[in-house]
């Protein structure tokens, strides 16, 4: 078994009893609300930035095992988004990790609230773990801005403004930057905060691979399969998204996805190297879900 596939299924095994018990833990009124909630957290997903935040973890010397809060921080910010982002009012996608969207089953209000609470979750566990001290403080800082108005928020923005609209590669940087890439980038940048790591390096490093996974995320939108993505594909073309298929056509964009990851590998290497990381990288490159 390789190094990746090894620690993957590690982390995923923890991630997802500690996500489980978590938000079973709190008694939320009116059920629908709970359900709405859990529907989406508990529906499986790849658990990219978890995962992400576990391996920054222990590259930078530290047990995975203390940080479950903020690793579920990460989660429900990420399905918050997923849910407003799959709304009628965004890009009215019926599924979505392999389900009926979560305003599909609850209805558009249930599911705008839902994303509210989740949300909201996630900022009360960023405030006790960033009570714990100023390390912990620095993370969840990081966190709350990569997920508003300096980050996945303002992408979003810009990536409904460009929507139907020309718009090139300066445009296409700042929306994959802000609604992708400053979620990815986060994981890994709290885990040098919480180690005392080189926090520039791991945010370069971060950034590109967040690139990288919206470059990706865009290619398999136009190529994958729908059942392995668990999401309608053909979307983007659909809706006139600004891709990199768009800007650059598909088989320049596959060449930049590659050029992408060869920039996350010279970045890794600003961080000592990393073999679970050196095979994420080519996992997000080559993924097919
Ligand atoms: C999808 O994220 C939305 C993007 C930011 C591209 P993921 O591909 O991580 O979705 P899940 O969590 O595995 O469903
Ligand atoms: C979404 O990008 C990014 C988010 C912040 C959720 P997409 O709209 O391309 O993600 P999918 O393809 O619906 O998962
Ligand atoms: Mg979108
Ligand atoms: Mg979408
Ligand atoms: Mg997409």
């Amino acid at each position: 078994m390789t190094k990746l596939k090894e620690k993957y299924g590690e982390y995923l095994t923890y991630f997802e009893k500690a996500l489980k018990e978590l938000c079973m833990q709190r008694e939320i009124f009116p059920s629908v609300l709970a359900e709405s909630m859990r529907y989406s957290l508990l529906s499986g997903g790849k658990r990219v930035r978890p995962v992400l935040f576990f391996g920054g973890l222990e590259h930078f010397g530290a047990d995975y095992r203390g940080e479950t809060a903020l690793a579920a921080a990460l989660e429900y910010i990420h399905t918050y988004s997923l849910i407003h982002d799959d709304l009628p009012a965004m890009d009215n996608d019926d599924f979505r990790r392999g389900n009926l969207s979560n305003h599909k089953v609850f209805g558009e209000a249930n599911a705008i609230l839902a994303g509210d609470a989740l949300l909201s979750e996630a900022m009360c566990f960023l405030l006790k773990e960033g009570a714990r001290d100023a390390r912990h403080q620095s993370a969840a800082q990081y966190l709350a801005e990569a997920a508003g108005a300096q980050g996945m928020v303002a992408g979003q923005s810009a990536d409904l403004l460009y929507t139907g609209k020309t718009g090139g590669e300066d445009e296409l940087r700042f929306i994959y930057a802000n609604k992708t890439g400053k979620l990815i980038a986060a994981p890994i940048v709290m885990a040098a905060y919480l180690c005392g790591g080189d926090v520039s390096a791991a945010e370069k490093f971060g950034n590109c691979l967040g690139m990288l996974f919206q470059l990706t995320d865009d290619l398999l939108d136009e190529k994958g399969d729908s059942a392995k993505l668990g999401k309608t594909t053909g979307k983007d073309r659909q809706e006139d998204k600004l891709t990199c298929v768009k800007v650059y056509g598909m088989e320049q964009a596959e060449l930049l996805a590659d050029k992408t990851a060869a920039s996350c590998h010279a970045l890794l290497g600003a961080l000592g190297g990393d073999p679970f990381f050196s095979e994420m990288i080519d996992l997000i490159r080559s993924r097919d879900n």
